[in-house]
């Protein structure tokens, strides 16, 4: 896709090959090309409506109906924040009084159109022209090209006098192989650029990988780390009068459904604007002590986020090895912050007695989870060679310091039971 071809797919006759061309996306591309080009489209045109389809097809998951107006790049759909997440973080910059944005390297646009939606006048600059030009576009698509306007260049440029907020999410991919960059200092704008940028404008915010080291938080910023649907997304750095707590965990919910047990939420309409929230700083410890009869899996936000200590506080819960952040209770407390499932048994590993344990039980199905274990659960499933009705779930850990086979049910309500497979 280039400029020529993003401006053919603006005119009438794109926007015809466009609406055709989602018709037919999805199923096999070969017949998808051929039917558009038996209507007229020109070989080009129907290409570039076809991959635009295709793409708008799979970013419905991240943004919603909207997809379906946007113009999307691959490598800018791959980076773009979910929608979910983008109008929260636009929420709380408006409740903190920003009402013009800077957003430096705004990419495909997703969290600048999350801002204007909630009414902040958003200035967006992005090096690359096809996705500056794609940004602008998806504005005007969203009725919000008042609010949001785009200039192609370099961010680092930008004269952030103009405005009273910053947002940044640093492109993380190389350009051209799409492979993940894990060193700050190799993000595109500088790691120095943006964490410098809290220096010049009071309230910045910055988009970071999830797995960003802790010593690289910049001393009195916010570190809030983000899940979907239990899924970790991305952490943000809240700068300077934006820093509320030092360490945040939100949950997100977004898929429609029934709960995954009674203890965890479920059910919620996505882009749901509630969300769960721990905070603290993130330098508690939490206490040890033995497998107790129910345990919890934290959300992978709260363990980022270095708040096990907190939660183990609001469940009196314990650790059963000071490095592994399964928690240990006697009673199962309703939390939305982790999975709970009631311990039946605990082994030393051994997968001879975990099989002949999971034989005399009727396990026939596993599900695996795991903390602490270098087992590989698709590999220990075959050799456990399970027959059997029933199913478990099997908590791979160490207590203690040694390894250590946990076979669980979750808790399904005040009566755990085995699940029917
Ligand atoms: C991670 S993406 C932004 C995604 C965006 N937040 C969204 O949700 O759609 C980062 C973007 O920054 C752009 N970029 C990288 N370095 C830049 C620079 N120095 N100036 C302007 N844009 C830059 C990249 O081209 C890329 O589109």
């Amino acid at each position: 896709m280039d400029l020529d071809q993003l401006a053919a797919l603006r005119t009438p006759e794109g926007s015809a090959a466009l609406a055709a061309a989602t018709e037919v996306a999805g199923g096999d591309p070969l017949a998808a090309a051929a039917a558009l080009r038996s209507t007229g489209v020109p070989p080009g045109l129907a290409a570039a409506a076809l991959t635009q389809a295709e793409l708008r097809r799979r970013a419905v998951g991240k943004f919603g109906p909207e997809a379906d107006g946007m113009f999307l790049t691959r490598p800018g759909l791959e980076q773009a924040t979910r929608r979910v997440v983008a109008d929260r973080r636009a929420a709380r910059l408006r409740a903190a009084g920003v009402r013009t944005l800077a957003d430096l390297g705004c990419g495909l646009g997703a969290d600048a159109l999350a801002a204007a939606r909630a009414g902040i006048r958003v200035y967006g600059v992005e090096a690359d022209p096809l996705t500056a030009a794609m940004a602008a576009a998806n504005a005007e698509a969203a009725g919000l090209a008042e609010l949001f306007t785009v200039e192609c260049g370099d961010a680092t440029s930008f004269d952030v006098s103009r405005v009273d907020g910053v947002f940044c999410d640093p492109a993380r991919r190389r350009a051209g192989t799409g492979r993940r960059i894990f060193d700050p200092n190799s993000y595109s704008p500088p790691w120095d650029f943006v964490t410098g940028l809290a220096e010049r404008v009071p309230r910045t915010v910055v988009k970071v990988a999830p797995g960003l080291d802790h010593a690289l938080i910049p001393a009195g910023a916010e570190a809030e780390w983000v899940s979907v649907d239990g899924d970790l997304v991305e952490a943000a750095l809240w700068c300077g009068a934006l820093a509320e707590v030092p360490r945040r965990a939100t949950l997100l919910r977004c898929k429609e459904g029934p709960p995954v047990n009674a203890f965890g939420r479920g059910g919620a309409p996505c882009y749901h604007p509630g969300a769960e929230q721990l905070t603290g700083p993130g330098t508690a410890e939490a206490p040890v002590g033995p497998v107790r009869r129910f345990l919890y899996d934290p959300d992978p936000a709260v363990v980022r986020a270095h708040l096990v200590a907190e939660l183990a506080a609001d469940l009196d819960a314990t650790l059963a090895d000071p490095s592994i952040a399964y928690l240990y209770a006697d009673t199962a407390t309703p939390t939305p912050y982790g999975r709970c499932l009631e311990v039946i048994d605990v082994l030393p590993f051994s997968l001879k007695r975990l099989r002949a344990l999971l034989r005399e039980r009727g396990v026939g199905r596993v599900e695996i989870l795991k903390r602490g274990s270098a087992l590989e659960p698709d590999q220990l499933r075959r050799d456990l060679r399970l027959a059997g009705a029933l199913a478990a779930s099997l908590v791979l850990t160490r207590v203690a310091g040694a390894p250590t086979a946990l076979v669980c049910r979750p808790v399904t309500g005040s009566h755990g039971r085995w699940i029917e497979p």
